[in-house]
């Protein structure tokens, strides 16, 4: 069984590639501390490629990339690059926009692509996979939320602002379309998760919690992604997770307590 974590907010720079690198590097953790031989892949669907620069010691060695799979034909086990025990890769290069375009060029079945080309691949290699999106849906961004109906989770990174919650709330919208369209029955928001945290928050966060507490009631995880200078930190030092880049960090606990809360909750 393969559990898929979509991070997606339609809202730029909200936190979703810190999320999807806490998220996915702190799962992996967890399964090699259990001597598990499960492992968790993280997937670059962004342009700006930003987690694949950060997980990837030599990027200019990276072969093959997501686009070789839909342009070339590669096969997904070429494209993956392995990380850790429990963590691999599937790095995006600049040129995604190509695969999109390419997409756009098929009459029938263009919205299954993803499925078609990763979906057998993924639930036989990995136990979860993290997908890391852009602000913006588009054919790729769709044809990957609809890859598989089964074990698909939409976590939702806000910060606490209003411009982050119209992004979450768009995030709704295009997931009910996506279900009235058939093209995914079970997608829908399943968790929010409150981001880039400050303990001192500000008239404007109190009353954006307020608001997302309204909206998304019940969806909102306990934990929070705290702001803390540990994770930047440790994704630009290219460390394969937080413990890596110190194996005192403080933002551990926090980052272990949603992660588990996480886990937890999807599991039910
Ligand atoms: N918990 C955190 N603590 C400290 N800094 C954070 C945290 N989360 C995100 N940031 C910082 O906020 C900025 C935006 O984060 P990030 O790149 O993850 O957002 P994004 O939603 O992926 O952006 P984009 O829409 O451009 O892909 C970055 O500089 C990142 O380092
Ligand atoms: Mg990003």
């Amino acid at each position: 069984m393969t559990d898929f974590i979509h991070v997606y907010n339609s809202k730029g720079g909200v936190g979703k590639s810190s999320l999807t690198w806490v998220l996915g590097t702190t799962l992996a953790k967890h399964l090699e501390s259990a001597n598990s031989d499960e492992k968790v892949l993280i997937i670059d669907l962004d342009i700006q490629r930003n987690i694949s620069t950060c997980l990837v010691k030599n990027p200019e060695k990276i072969e093959f990339s997501l686009s070789d799979i839909f342009i070339n034909n590669t096969p997904p086990e070429k494209a993956v690059v392995n990380v850790s025990a429990n963590l691999d890769l599937l790095p995006s290069e600049g040129d995604l926009d190509a695969v999109t375009n390419y997409l756009s060029t098929i009459t029938m079945g263009r919205e299954f692509q993803f499925k078609e080309r990763l979906g057998d691949f993924l639930k036989e290699h990995y136990r979860i996979v993290v997908i890391d999106y852009p602000p913006n849906i588009n054919l790729l961004t769709l044809n990957s939320l609809i890859v598989s109906e089964e074990q698909c989770h939409v976590v939702v990174p806000v910060e606490l602002s209003f411009l982050s919650l119209s992004g979450a709330v768009q995030v709704d919208e295009q997931l009910e379309k996506i279900r009235k369209y058939n093209l995914n029955k079970n997608i829908h928001i399943d968790f929010v998760c409150i981001v880039k945290d400050n303990i001192s928050r500000s008239n404007h966060a109190k009353i954006s919690q307020e608001e997302i507490q309204q909206r998304f009631n019940g969806k909102i995880l306990e934990n929070t992604l705290k702001q803390a200078i540990d994770i930047p930190n440790a994704m630009v030092s290219r460390s394969r997770n937080l413990w890596e880049y110190d194996s005192e960090t403080k933002a551990g606990t926090f980052v272990n307590a949603l992660v588990v809360e996480l886990w937890d909750k999807m599991s039910k």
